[in-house]
């Protein structure tokens, strides 16, 4: 059956990072003869330059009907002071919460060649692999009513973070799942101590317990997960929470491993339709020297292949070569420690003969 990919490169480096992606994503579709369908939009700030909104109702249709959506990053200094509805994040949001994207899975791992590139010292952060199991589509992020309130005195602004027992349970859900195919371990985060709507979400979690007998689940407040990640990360395994805490939990976890660029991401709604993303962001500042790394894009891809397009073989093979490239020395200049480092162009065609020597 054919697959249907969407690309969005969206702005700054994300236009870098994808290209060499699609680079490794024709690769494997000429080798295995793919029957994929690939469709480029813009997104974010490119798109509003062009078409005056941040994702437009065509490009939305088409990524309903898409298998995988494949996004770089969006963002960008000149699109700072636009209007809340015109701000490239706009697209980002009207995609998840159009697709019913609620499950966003970010993995951290280190690639213990690169544990000098941590800001932890090397004993704490190494052999690190956590997954961060993100709710994306509720909580504080969307829950109604919100609003700013600017008639009266004091003025005011206000957001409602609400969890209904559905969303928690789906969300609880693939964590448990996630545990058991790894070490069935699960920490569910949240401010239990503080607000009602935590309180249920643990009582909801607690109570799915009792059918994942083989997963040990512990509760934790964010504040002290926060200060866990950072003084002994290998203590997790899974680690589950909503909309909010996870947006934080997981650019701590990430920035762990010493770079944001090799991390990827996946967001999934219940029929593993899915959109890929690479844990960072536009970095507008170094978009176009050709210094970007596109490694998270690319284990994005993998990710895609994974979850959505049916092909785990495929994902692995990418990740396999992703961890041989790290392992012949080869460096972006993020995770470079000397002078010399491999321009992003240069990544893909690397990793590509490295796919073709694995596949001899
Ligand atoms: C992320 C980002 C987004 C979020 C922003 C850009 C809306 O921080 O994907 O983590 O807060 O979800
Ligand atoms: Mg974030």
């Amino acid at each position: 059956m054919t697959k249907k990919i969407l690309i969005l490169p969206g702005d700054g480096i994300g236009q870098e990072v994808t290209s060499s992606m699609n680079e490794v994503l024709y690769y494997l579709i000429d080798e295995q003869g793919l029957d994929f369908q690939i469709s480029e939009r813009k997104v974010g700030g490119s798109s509003y330059d062009e078409f005056g909104k941040p994702l437009t109702e065509e490009t939305l249709e088409i990524a309903k009907n898409s298998d995988a959506i494949l996004f770089g990053a969006v963002g960008g200094p000149q699109w700072d002071n636009l209007e809340w509805d015109f701000r490239p994040e706009q697209a980002l949001l009207g995609l998840r919460k159009s697709l019913g994207l609620f499950a966003n899975l970010r993995p951290a791992f280190l690639f213990n060649e690169l544990a000098s590139a941590s800001p932890l010292k090397n004993h704490i952060i190494e052999n690190l692999d956590i997954l961060i199991v993100r709710e994306l589509t509720g909580g504080v992020y969307f829950g109604e009513p919100r609003g700013i309130v600017e008639n009266e005195t004091p003025k005011y602004g206000f957001n409602t973070m609400v969890y209904n027992e559905d969303e928690i349970r789906r969300i609880a859900k693939v964590a448990f799942e996630a545990a058991i195919n790894r070490d069935k371990k699960l920490c569910s985060v949240e401010k239990a101590n503080v607000l009602e709507v935590s309180k249920f979400w643990r009582s909801i979690v607690t109570e799915m317990s009792e059918e994942y007998p083989e997963v040990e689940l512990s509760h934790q407040l964010a504040d002290n997960t926060a200060m866990q990640l950072v003084l002994n990360p290998n203590q997790y395994d899974v680690i589950v929470s909503g909309n909010l805490f996870g947006d934080m939990l997981s650019d701590i976890a990430a920035t762990l491993s010493g770079s944001i660029g090799m991390l990827p991401s996946a967001s999934l709604n219940s029929s593993s339709q899915g959109m890929y993303e690479p844990c960072h962001g536009s970095a507008p500042d170094i978009a176009g020297e050709g210094i970007a790394n596109p490694i998270a894009m690319i284990a994005s891809l993998a990710m895609a292949f994974e979850y959505s397009l049916g092909r785990v073989d495929l994902g692995r093979r990418i990740e396999s070569a992703i961890k041989i490239f790290i392992s012949q020395g080869h460096r972006t200049k993020d995770i470079s420690t000397s002078e010399e480092f491999m321009k992003t162009q240069e990544v893909a065609p690397a990793l590509i003969r490295i796919l073709k020597d694995e596949n001899e």
